[in-house]
């Protein structure tokens, strides 16, 4: 959130914990960075000061599952959420991780719906954002379009992987969380960006 609102303990401890368990993937946590930036280049349009910083944590939260000492059932979505619950954060906050970017899909894929059932699933300005802050910044923290990340993500997973299985249902999914940001960044005067 920009203006005199500065962000919370939570998203600080968001940020920390992130930089922790991260240490020891560079390039994921270059990503992390910029997905947070991006998120807060977007946070007004999750509709209130609370609501930005449930975003900015989850944001730098959100692929915290790679690091070796999270790894439980290997689904980085899932394995991020357990921990978060496991160490007292909000059920929400483990429920945007568990499910950010459509995980879902990808879960039912695995074989892994019960798992991450078991975790809050929600619709709203700051899973779209989150969408949004994840699905326009690539590898490394590089800025890319929605067109180009997606089309990155499937060369790196390759065409046998659970995610290329899935693709024809989550594409749409991404590209419409996209396009509402967009359009709530419209709304609210903001110049149009790079998605
Ligand atoms: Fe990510």
């Amino acid at each position: 959130m920009t203006g005199v609102h500065g962000p919370t303990g939570d998203v600080h401890r968001a940020r920390d914990l992130a930089q922790r368990l991260l240490a020891d993937l560079p390039e994921r946590w270059r990503h992390t960075i910029g997905v947070a930036r991006r998120a807060e280049e977007v946070a007004d349009t999750a509709g209130s000061h609370s609501e930005a910083d449930i975003l900015l944590a989850a944001a730098w939260m959100h692929d915290i599952g790679y690091a070796a000492e999270l790894r439980d059932i290997g689904f980085h979505p899932v394995d991020g959420a357990r921990h978060l619950h496991a160490a007292g954060w909000p059920s929400r906050i483990a429920g945007l991780v568990a499910h950010h970017s459509a995980a879902l899909l990808v879960a039912r894929a695995r074989g892994l719906a019960a798992e991450i059932d078991r975790f809050p699933r929600e619709t709203s300005p700051v899973s779209d954002a989150l969408i949004y802050a994840d699905q326009t910044v690539g590898p490394n923290g590089r800025i890319m379009t929605v067109e180009h990340r997606l089309a990155d993500m499937l060369h790196r997973h390759g065409p046998d992987s659970p995610n290329a299985a899935v693709h024809a249902q989550r594409e749409p999914l991404l590209r419409s969380a996209v396009h509402r940001v967009q359009q709530r960044l419209a709304t609210q005067g903001q110049p149009p960006s790079a998605a």
